[in-house]
């Protein structure tokens, strides 16, 4: 690859390794730096950190704890269904605790889920999980398990692989010749629209446009057939691809139309996205130092990963952030990653007493805003602009 560095956000700690007070002294930090490859417009972390230290059976991100999540997965099933024959062969890549796989008969859906935590879990619901991480060695096992597949499925799973040839490849190997190949991950074209470089991270080895997928989908006799442009995680495409192509819909053409349009098949665009990147950080911390020249208790919602990016590019620690609400029990009593912020239940700490709320889960501020209808303070995002909310 011939990638080029466009944007720096420095040390950088794994995003979803919560810690506990003993394993604060001794944490993983890598350079976290972004670029762009001239040859196939990927734009990819420089330098990608091993798989096994972020995936494994302390992984802590849990697909369900929204019901924004949970609904999209149910409505993105009832779709899928109707494109596929009664009773379709399906494999999910990268299933977590189960939020799309739940949707599909236990006797015909597959999973693969690195996680041993997950796997455990939905094992337990009966879905036979494959405990390791995708290449085509795996696909060759699956395939005599389980013969040609009628759909394999991906949610925010094909851009956490640092080797997409391997990827593509193997799953080229296991589909079914008419069958499809479905996954969803978030867009570069919102991100580079709504500044949210916090969608940047160790798990986040790249984020993808349309234009790029189609480059690197071809090397592996894959084409893209439909692309759908979906609200989930701030903006993703969900993109329809199969080993035979007989009808393209126009949704293909038209994003890569629009990327053209805003110019994500050129470095220059990535360059002027830094900018505003450093500005934002800067316009950030004005705030919140603003907050506490005031007295005013600044809290986070969300202990999420795109916070991780986003405190720790910042330098942003528990003297400007008191700490982290979040409803995942994994995450709570710990502290955040990096910057070592302590994260308790939204039970404990989003209460009278705080003025401001920092939305860490910015991505889900509709479903925040309606349940915290009752909050008396202000939220504060970054995204697409900081200000209050
Ligand atoms: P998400 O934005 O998907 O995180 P990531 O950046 O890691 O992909 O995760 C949202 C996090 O916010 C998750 O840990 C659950 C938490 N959360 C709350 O605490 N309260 C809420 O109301 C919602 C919707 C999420």
């Amino acid at each position: 690859m011939d990638k080029v560095k466009f944007l720096d956000l420095g040390m950088q700690p794994i995003a979803n390794r919560f810690l506990t007070s003993s394993q604060i002294d001794n944490e993983f930090l890598y350079n976290l730096s972004v670029g762009f490859d001239q040859e196939s417009c990927l734009v990819t972390n420089m330098d990608y950190v091993k798989p096994a230290l972020m995936f494994n059976r302390d992984y802590a991100y849990r697909g369900s704890m929204s019901k924004t999540m949970r609904d999209h997965f149910l409505a993105t099933s009832n779709i899928l269904k109707k494109h596929l024959q009664y009773n379709p062969k399906v494999l999910e890549i990268g299933s977590n605790d189960g939020v799309f796989l739940k949707n599909w008969n236990p006797f015909h859906t597959f999973a693969v889920e690195p996680c041993g935590n997950f796997a455990n879990e939905t094992n337990s619901m009966g879905y036979k999980t494959y405990c390791k991480f995708w290449d085509k060695e795996l696909s060759e096992e699956i395939l005599q398990d389980t013969g040609p597949l009628d759909l394999v499925f991906a949610a925010n799973c094909i851009c956490h692989m640092p080797d997409l040839d391997s990827a593509f490849s193997a799953v080229a190997n296991i589909l079914n010749k008419d069958g499809l190949f479905v996954f969803e991950d978030p867009s570069l074209a919102s991100m580079v629209n709504i500044n949210s470089y916090d969608q940047i991270y160790d798990e986040h080895a790249h984020v993808f446009s349309v234009t790029a997928l189609q480059n690197i989908l071809n090397r592996h006799n894959l084409s893209i057939v439909k692309v759908d442009n979906l609200d989930v995680h701030g903006g993703s495409n969900r993109i329809w691809a199969t080993l035979n192509t007989t009808n393209i819909d126009n949704s293909v053409n038209d994003s890569i139309e629009f990327e053209k349009i805003i110019g994500l098949h050129r470095y220059s665009t990535f360059v002027e996205f830094a900018n505003r990147v450093h500005n934002s950080k800067e316009s950030l911390l004005r705030i919140l130092r603003n907050c506490k020249t005031y007295n005013k208790k600044v809290i986070s919602y969300g202990a999420t990963s795109k916070s991780t990016t986003v405190f720790n590019y910042c330098g942003i620690g528990p003297d400007l952030i008191e700490y982290i609400t979040d409803t995942t029990p994994e995450k709570q009593n710990k502290y955040s990653p990096g910057m070592h912020i302590p994260i308790v239940s939204p039970e404990e700490g989003f209460d009278e007493s705080v003025d401001f709320a920092f939305l860490g889960a910015w991505n889900f501020a509709k479903e925040i805003k309606n349940k915290e209808q009752n909050f008396g303070g202000k939220f504060i995002t970054h995204v697409p602009t900081v200000r209050f909310i």
